[in-house]
């Protein structure tokens, strides 16, 4: 196997080109992220309605303004807790927050991890276009967009560099044709080739023309070995961002049967769901998945109860279905009426591993 390079992204060095990507909700928490970074790599929590499983927050509130404002206050402390959590588990490792733009709460989750000790924030769904405004007392700690095209990379630089004076300290390439969870294209463009793996070497030269600074990038979607890896470090990008293979692991947050589904799924069992957010999402075929499919998602009796996302078909009109409470029940084990996000390549692993062991087996060391 050939040596792999280390990981520079801002002022953070890891000794391998490897990125826990942020998985929620509560897939990929403290013990996670503290595994891979103690293995060389960026662990990466999740800030995603961390709330819900946590002992801050009670669904059954029956004042709705309370249950709401105790929603977005179980979000921040429970977060507070894994960023501690990771740090003790994981003194001296790489540790990163990924913060969805779309979420109501995303300012107070990256001021949460700025002052508790991230050293790197990942923001995707949607354009993180004040994040260094929010961040400007912590320097040090890199920002890091995650984008699916180089004309969101364009306008983010274009912004920042206009009223900030700085630019990304690296960008994640999420590439919609392989990638888990939610997909940065729609699903009628997933077959367009310009935004699969073009986009990395298009950003490349983008950016090395533009600017002067080296600006690394990471590729994400589909990396689930040592000879996909390979391919996308030669394509230019400088690391790569996985989600799937890392929740057949021992550290991975979720429930047991959550890492059992995710262990037995078959390519076949891949497949296209749409969100409340307005973006198509990869996940694995279930009862739930079956449901919406056939248009009925919802349980009727459920309502929005925490109005937490910036723009969600299922609080604006009823449409599809609560997606917290989808992707909490599947992280909890209810892997029939919950939704199981997956990435193209899921069901790669041979058994539940730890850690250190996938990471041996990706790096050769
Ligand atoms: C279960 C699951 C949950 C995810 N949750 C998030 C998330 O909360 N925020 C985010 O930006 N990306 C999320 N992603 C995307 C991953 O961070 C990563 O970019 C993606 O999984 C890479 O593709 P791969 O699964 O083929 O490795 C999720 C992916 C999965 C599989």
């Amino acid at each position: 196997m050939q040596f792999l390079p280390s990981l520079k992204i801002g002022q953070h060095v890891v000794p391998y080109p490897i990125v826990q990507g942020g998985m929620g909700i509560r897939i990929s928490g403290a013990n996670l992220a503290a595994a891979v970074a103690n293995a060389g790599g960026i662990g990466v929590i999740s800030a995603v309605g961390l709330g819900m499983n946590s002992p801050y927050f009670d669904i059954e509130e029956k004042n709705p303004k309370k249950r709401q404002a105790h929603f977005f206050e179980a979000n921040r402390l429970a977060l507070i807790d894994e960023l501690e959590k990771a740090r003790e588990l994981s003194p001296k490792g790489i540790i990163g927050v990924n913060i969805m733009v779309a979420a109501r709460d995303y300012e107070t989750l990256v001021q949460v991890s700025v002052d508790y000790g991230a050293d790197l924030i990942f923001s995707g769904a949607g354009l993180p276009l004040q994040l260094p405004e929010l961040t400007a007392h912590r320097p040090e700690v890199a920002l890091v967009p995650i984008i699916s095209s180089t004309r969101a990379a364009q306008v983010i630089c274009k912004k920042w560099l206009r009223h900030f004076g700085r630019l990304p300290d690296g960008f994640v390439v999420e590439n919609p044709q392989l990638a888990g969870g939610h997909l940065g294209a729609k699903a009628e463009d997933l077959d367009d080739p310009a935004i699969g793996s073009a986009v990395i070497p298009e950003l490349l030269t983008y950016l090395r023309q533009t600017f002067e600074a080296e600006i690394p990038v990471t590729a994400a979607g589909g990396i689930c070995d040592r000879a996909t890896l390979d391919q996308a470090l030669a394509l230019g990008a400088s690391g790569v961002q996985i989600g799937t293979r890392f929740i057949t692991t021992d550290e991975c947050d979720a429930d047991r049967r959550y890492k059992d589904f995710h262990l037995n799924a078959k390519p076949e069992d891949v497949v296209l769901i749409s969100s409340p957010v307005g973006l198509p999402g990869r996940a694995l075929r279930n009862a739930f998945v079956d449901q919406i499919a056939a248009g009925h998602p919802s349980n009727p009796k459920d309502q929005c109860f925490a109005n937490c996302l910036q723009v969600c078909k299922f609080r604006d009109s009823r449409e599809t279905y609560c997606i917290l409470r989808a992707l909490d029940r599947a992280s909890r084990g209810d892997v029939d009426n919950g939704l199981v996000f997956a990435g193209s390549r899921a069901g790669q692993a041979q058994q539940i591993v730890p850690v250190a062991e996938l990471m041996a087996e990706l790096t050769g060391a």
